[in-house]
């Protein structure tokens, strides 16, 4: 493969897909290895609206090889009937509008029930799935998707070993691959047992730990962005830089997962994750290639330089929040202590706004502040760059006011724009200034070619990494986090300092004014 990602290649040859089926995607030289997809939580809510709408889509678009196979597992039992018929209804509710290929694709999909802690249930899996391989020439490749409820993860892990599906072929010809979804432990600790469960039989680059952050388009266009262009790096520094914000506001409450979000609030939710692979996508150094290697490489050392953060006088540096009662959208909205499932004494936080450093040569000094919230005014992911103010006015004698400085906005979601702010005249006979701003839209109209799952399966139908977590870039990430989770759950500060904002509002007024530039 050359240096171009094979995900990127791939990508642009399924938005122009070919009237004719072929071999892999479109005959292009990126040809997939046959596989067998066997995904846990067949039954759940993220197979449903996710991972069967992004299977069937990229059928649709020429972006499966010729043969595979999609085996449902979950507890339930249910005859293959049942479950197609399910299948059908979520990618109707969920999926594309053209159906027209759902029977050719429904053909390759099959169910097994089974208890996730009976060992001879998997045993039983893996005949069938030998019996699978055989009738349908898989090669022996297998991809087990984790859809499940963290808990389930150690031990669906511990039986994938102890049947011997975790291995790949002695012959080498058959791969196996385990992809996994967050949360990725509670803590550091955790984070580590569950790492030494899947090392137990799995090899570190068969795991891919997901995050469909990596995969939407804006994300990925940061390092494009950053080193396809020669005029932002040597201005990306402390010399030049005075803040960054990284922000993922959110509308949405907890939904119906009050049971997870309850145990895990919005700092492992969001930052443990989400937040901190936006932080390290912004303040890596080059790569020197885009691989996964080698950009995993330096966002590890990224994290490594994560400055430990003050545990002893955390109010200058994080406001924590949850969201009372409120109005969104013109709708009457419940608090976070009134959510089905939620205690009505909860501390969790449903808000943070958090300002960090980095301690290396390049970032000494500039604060990073990472906001995330739910039940905000608006939806927004944007990563805002604020440069330093002009060192000296000449207009100081005509133009009284201080000059912006200059702002440069990468919009994630929804809006996907890069946007800069900058001083220009303003027309008329007068010497005045005016802010204005260049926006380049990302899509210029265009719709999205592949969605995050989409992209995710590709990756790992391929091996490449890039969209992925890696071990030790978690463990720093934890490693941070732990001990400001740790002070949060252990002493009564929170019960003082955790801020009520409305519903629908921006978040707690205190982390306006004390955080942000
Ligand atoms: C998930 C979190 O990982 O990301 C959710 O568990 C959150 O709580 C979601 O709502 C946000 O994703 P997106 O793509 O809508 O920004």
């Amino acid at each position: 493969m050359t240096e171009e990602s094979s995900l990127r290649k791939m990508a642009a040859q399924v938005v122009a897909p070919t009237t004719a089926p072929s071999p892999g995607i479109g005959g292009s030289g990126v040809v997939l290895d046959p596989f067998i997809l066997v995904i846990f939580g067949a039954s759940g809510d993220l197979t449903a609206k996710k991972l069967m709408p992004a299977l069937y889509h990229l059928y649709l678009q020429e972006g499966m090889p010729k043969d595979f196979i999609i085996l449902g597992c979950a507890r339930t039992p249910m005859s293959r009937e049942s479950f197609l018929f399910q299948m059908h209804e979520a990618v109707r509710n969920h999926g594309p509008a053209d159906l027209s290929r759902w029977t050719d694709f429904a053909a390759r999909l099959y169910y097994f029930g089974l208890h996730y802690d009976d060992l001879q249930a998997f045993q039983d899996l893996s005949s069938f799935l030998q019996d699978l391989d055989q009738r349908h020439r898989m090669q022996g490749n297998r991809i087990f998707y984790l859809a499940v409820p963290a808990p389930l993860v150690p031990v669906i892990a511990e039986n994938l070993n102890g049947s011997g599906l975790s291995q790949e072929s002695e012959d080498g010809k058959g791969w196996t691959r385990l992809l996994v979804e967050k949360p990725f432990g509670r803590d550091l600790e955790t984070a580590r047992e569950l790492n030494r469960i899947l090392l137990r039989g799995f090899r570190e680059n068969q795991i891919f730990r997901l995050d469909h952050y990596l995969a939407k388009e804006t994300v990925q266009n940061i390092l494009m962005f950053r080193f396809a262009n020669a005029i932002f790096e040597p201005i990306w520094n402390r010399q030049y830089i005075e803040a960054i914000t990284i922000t993922a506001a959110e509308t949405i409450g907890i939904e119906k997962r009050a049971g997870y979000y309850e145990q895990a609030g919005i700092l492992r939710d969001m930052f443990q994750n989400h937040l901190m692979q936006l932080l390290a996508l912004t303040a890596l150094d080059p790569p020197a290639l885009f691989k996964d290697t080698q950009v995993q490489d330096e966002k590890t050392k990224v994290f490594r330089s994560l400055k430990p953060f003050p545990v002893d006088d955390w109010p200058e540096s994080l406001v924590l929040g949850q969201y009372g009662p409120g109005t969104i959208g013109g709708q009457t909205v419940n608090g976070y202590r009134d959510e089905p499932g939620v205690d009505p004494h909860s501390l969790t936080p449903t808000f943070a706004a958090m300002r960090l450093f980095l301690d290396n040569w390049r970032w000494q000094g500039v604060p990073f502040t990472l906001t995330s919230g739910k039940r905000l005014a608006e939806k927004k992911t944007e990563i805002v760059v604020h440069f330093k103010s002009i060192p000296h006015s000449m207009f100081r004698e005509v133009i009284r006011e201080t000059i912006p400085a200059n702002r440069l906005t990468l919009g994630i979601q929804p809006e996907e724009i890069v946007t800069l702010e900058f001083q220009a005249k303003k027309p008329g006979p007068t010497a005045d200034l005016q802010s204005v701003t260049m926006v380049f839209d990302y899509r210029q109209g265009k719709g999205a070619p592949l969605d995050a799952y989409e992209k995710v399966l590709l990756a790992c139908l391929q091996g490449d990494h890039l969209l992925f977590w890696r071990q030790d870039s978690l463990e720093l990430c934890w490693a941070f986090l732990t001990p400001i989770l740790n002070a949060c759950e252990t002493c009564t500060f929170l019960a003082e300092k955790l801020y009520f904002y409305p519903a629908g509002s921006p978040g707690p007024a205190e982390a306006q004014g004390r955080l942000h530039p």
